[in-house]
């Protein structure tokens, strides 16, 4: 693969809520959230969708490959192992990211005030500054009320020389 100083990288995610179920989106856990998400591992929308948002930019395949949601050791497991795994690959390719933009789709509850926690978050895991994360918030208008569905583009720099 010829070295360009920039790619481009997509990622999308969604998984299904239900009552009883915690929701964290972005490494944080939504309070005030009735429905959770139904998931092999804690079901981070947000950072599933950065993860494969970071392989996708460098053609490195989708999470699903480096973790099997039929394997057993991944059962309940923290996204942020997925997405810190991610980054070490793309990173091993001589890139890393320069800014995210991310776009959650969820009815309930509203999550700007919590924008700036999940901006931090994912800003900290990605080893960068709040001020490269966007994130978007909308509701589906009540199409899918049982559903969050995230979207991810990423930006990734070469940092070689
Ligand atoms: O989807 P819609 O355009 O109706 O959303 C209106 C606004 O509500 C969004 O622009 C966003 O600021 C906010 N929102 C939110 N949390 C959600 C969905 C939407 O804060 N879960
Ligand atoms: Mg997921």
């Amino acid at each position: 693969m010829a070295a360009v100083p920039f790619r481009v990288g997509f990622g999308e995610d969604a998984h299904r809520l239900e009552a009883g179920l915690p929701l964290v989106l972005g490494g944080v856990p939504v309070p005030d959230a009735e429905l959770g998400a139904v998931a092999h591992s804690d079901g981070d929308a947000v950072l599933h969708a950065v993860a494969d948002a970071l392989l996708s930019g460098l053609a490195l395949g989708d999470i699903g490959q480096y973790f099997p949601d039929t394997a057993a050791e991944w059962k309940g497991m923290d996204s942020r192992v997925i997405l810190a795994k991610a980054l070490e690959l793309v990173r091993g390719r001589g890139y890393a990211p320069v800014n995210v933009a991310v776009v959650v789709t969820l009815d309930k509850p509203k999550l700007g005030p919590l924008r700036a926690e999940i901006a931090a978050s994912v800003a900290r895991l990605l080893n960068l500054p709040p001020s490269e994360v966007g994130l978007s918030f909308k509701t589906s208008e009540g199409l899918a009320p049982r559903h969050v569905q995230t979207r991810v583009t990423v930006l990734l720099g070469s940092i070689e020389g």
